[in-house]
């Protein structure tokens, strides 16, 4: 994964490569997250019958490989002429699921003829009316689940800000809405809506008839009032260490969000998995799935969709081989039992 950050910088231009590579603050914090599930310790099983490991399990309902999923990230025209069409084909082969960002530039009916199963991330704009088309768009296109962000509300410095790139294909960004509706819409109206709340869950539920996840929750009473709102899960996120410096990491709010919602939805982390030692430590700790984020989008820069795929299936046997040494030979066998240790809330 090193290597293809290293090779991804060379290639792209640095603007882009300053955006993708963007943390807030002083940077440590995504150091920070990485470092909390290195720092997860396990009480490995024994004699349990390894004959067979089996990384397959579901994810709402939708059958995946393994419990590696791919973040929704914005802008991947950047990385790759095909954009998310192209990490959905990679997707697709290692059999997992998408998440796709509601500033794609790519269109939604490419996106899904690449075969993988996927999620439409929605940031609810000004005009509520322009996210209204996008969710319509997404719901026709074949999306099986929403996942609302609610953590990057602050605009991004200039200097890694893609509204501030040269104008280019991999400018473009909610290009599922028309020219003409972008171009009818005041520029604020397609601005993320900093006044949502809770109910704003009921509302794409009812407009999309999909479940719908909160992204981006770091606390137990926020998890639990999303749950309460009608969300069928939570994904407990720090944005890749985007959204604060010094914030709590995922792998510390995890076990207090899990703790608030029980079995009552499912829970899902991001922000710095690098590893099946970190997806098992993810798991143990109670979340249903992980997404990664910059490993995927540097491998679809360095290496296209052969390097996304060798990522995911690179993570999938690791993952074989890190259930069998913990006894877990199946995803329900990675349970609470198998932590030692979790990291402290502060860190
Ligand atoms: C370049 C980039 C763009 C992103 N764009 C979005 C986005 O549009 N919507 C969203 O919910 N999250 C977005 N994210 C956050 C990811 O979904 C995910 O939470 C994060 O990348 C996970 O952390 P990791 O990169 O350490 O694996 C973005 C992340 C990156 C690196």
């Amino acid at each position: 994964m090193a290597d293809h950050e290293a090779r991804a910088r060379e290639l792209l231009a640095p603007h882009i490569s300053a955006y993708y590579g963007a943390t807030a603050g002083s940077g440590g914090g995504s150091a920070e997250g990485i470092a909390a599930w290195s720092a997860v310790r396990f009480r490995p099983r024994a004699l349990v019958d390894l004959s067979s490991i089996d990384t397959a399990t579901t994810v709402l309902g939708t059958p995946v490989s393994m419990p590696v999923l791919v973040a929704p990230m914005a802008q991947q025209l950047g990385a790759h002429p095909e954009g998310e069409a192209a990490m959905g084909r990679a997707t697709a082969t290692a059999g997992t699921l998408l998440g796709v960002s509601t500033n794609t530039a790519v269109p939604f009916a490419d996106i899904a003829a690449a075969g993988a199963p996927w999620w439409f991330q929605v940031y609810v704009t000004r005009d509520h009316h322009l996210t209204e088309l996008m969710v319509q768009r997404a719901v026709e296109a074949g999306a099986r689940a929403l996942m609302l962000t609610v953590d990057m509300l602050a605009l991004l410095p200039p200097d890694v800000n893609p509204r501030a790139w040269p104008e280019s294909p991999a400018r473009a960004r909610m290009s599922n809405l028309t020219a003409a509706e972008l171009a009818a819409a005041d520029p604020h109206a397609v601005e993320m809506d900093p006044s949502i709340g809770f109910d704003t869950v009921a509302w794409l539920r009812q407009l999309s008839g999909l479940p719908v996840l909160v992204k981006g929750i770091l606390r137990g009473d926020d998890a639990l009032r999303a749950v309460d709102a009608g969300a069928a899960g939570v994904v407990v996120s720090t944005h890749g260490g985007r959204r604060l410096g010094p914030s709590v990491t995922a792998a510390a709010a995890l076990p207090e969000v899990v703790a608030a919602i029980g079995d009552g939805a499912e829970v899902y982390a991001d922000s710095g998995i690098r590893s099946a030692e970190h997806v098992a430590a993810a798991l143990a700790l109670g979340a249903r799935a992980v997404f990664i984020g910059r490993p995927a989008l540097w491998a679809l820069a360095a290496e296209g969709e052969n390097g996304v795929r060798d990522v995911l299936t690179g993570l999938a046997a690791e993952l074989q081989q890190v259930m069998t040494q913990l006894g877990a030979p199946r995803i329900a066998d990675l349970t609470s039992d198998l932590v030692a240790t979790t990291p402290r809330a502060a860190s």
